[in-house]
């Protein structure tokens, strides 16, 4: 009987868990015999695994997290922790593997695709950094869990004319940045992309206050030269006169707890299911992703190391809406 197997890695995102539940039970329904692999790589280095049925798949996709567990797994990088990946599923007679996660778990899956392992990734990570794919499932919610917050230091902010920098995740992406900040009509977005000075920061909030608003909100993304800390930091001792009396707010791994909304759980359902659709028609070595509405697949090579270029048009409409 044919076998395949699941898990998730890196960074847990909203959404995975219908991911799961796709790739189980079309999996099951093609034939295969479908093995859910605990807590990522390292649990497939040390061999958690065990048989999925479309049961144990069951009332999972309205839970944020993974069901199956996840980690980071630096063993991956070495070459002793591929061949041992890949005899945990040889021993099994496993032929394939669906990895759902980020930048870091496709560059595993990519490793093993190049020891010869038929592997199928499928774009999930809430930082939605991933070339190949327009969205990456857990980004939806994310974004939706740090609006909510940001609603809401908005109205404190407001009663005492503060202002907040509020940091969101995203290493190496300001995505959630851009878009959390243009949602939630952020006086400024700090992104890892661009060189913001502490100063440009200084002047948007001065004109802020100056311009007559009650507070004044500044999204910082964690992978920014400043962050919200520096940023803060860096104020206290160099600029007095802001206006605003400014506070720091880290909304950090909040965002990745969320319930998955609509849009991942049927973005994970289509990805998760596509997966094993590539796997039956023999394209492997390839990322699932979302483009234009279509599902698409990017080889994984082209995928791993790179990241999604930021989105400009968005970062100008926010400066000029900021008005
Ligand atoms: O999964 C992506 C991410 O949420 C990044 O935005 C963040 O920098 C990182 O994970 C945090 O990782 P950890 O949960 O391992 O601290």
């Amino acid at each position: 009987m044919k076998r395949l197997a699941v898990l998730t890695s890196g960074g847990d995102a909203p959404g995975m868990n219908a991911a799961i539940r796709a790739v189980t039970r079309m999996g099951l329904a093609g034939g295969w015999q479908v093995y859910g692999i605990r807590h990522g790589f390292s649990g497939l280095i040390k061999g958690e695994l065990e048989l999925l049925g479309a049961r144990d798949v069951g009332g999972i996709m309205q839970r944020g997290g993974t069901m199956l567990g996840t980690a980071r797994c630096p063993e991956m990088k070495t070459e002793g922790g591929q061949v041992e990946a890949l005899r945990q599923l040889g021993a099994r007679g496993i032929e394939a593997l669906v990895v759902i996660g980020g930048n870091g778990s496709q560059t595993g899956a990519h490793a093993l695709h190049q020891r010869g392992l038929q592997v199928v990734g499928v774009a999930s990570t809430i930082d939605n950094d991933l070339l190949g794919t327009d969205i990456t499932i857990g980004a939806t919610t994310a974004i939706d869990v740090a609006l909510e917050s940001i609603d809401r230091l908005g109205v404190t902010a407001s009663s005492h004319q503060r202002g907040f920098f509020v940091e969101v995740m995203g290493r190496d992406c300001g995505y959630l940045a851009t878009v959390v900040g243009i949602a939630g009509g952020a006086e400024s977005i700090v992104v890892p992309e661009q060189d913001t000075s502490p100063e440009a920061v200084a002047t948007e909030i001065r004109d802020a206050y100056r311009r007559g608003k009650t507070h004044a909100i500044i999204v910082v993304a964690e992978g920014a030269k400043y962050g919200a800390d520096a940023l803060a930091r860096y104020f206290d001792e160099h600029e007095a006169q802001l206006g605003f009396d400014m506070r720091v707010c880290k909304l950090g791994h909040v965002q990745r707890g969320g319930v998955p909304g609509a849009a991942d759980r049927l973005l994970a359902t289509q990805l998760g299911a596509a997966a094993v659709e590539q796997l039956d028609a023999g394209n492997h070595g390839v990322l699932v992703g979302m483009r234009c509405g279509q599902v698409s697949t990017t080889p994984l090579a082209e995928v791993v190391g790179a990241t999604k270029p930021p989105d400009t048009r968005l970062l100008q409409l926010a400066a000029v809406l900021t008005r």
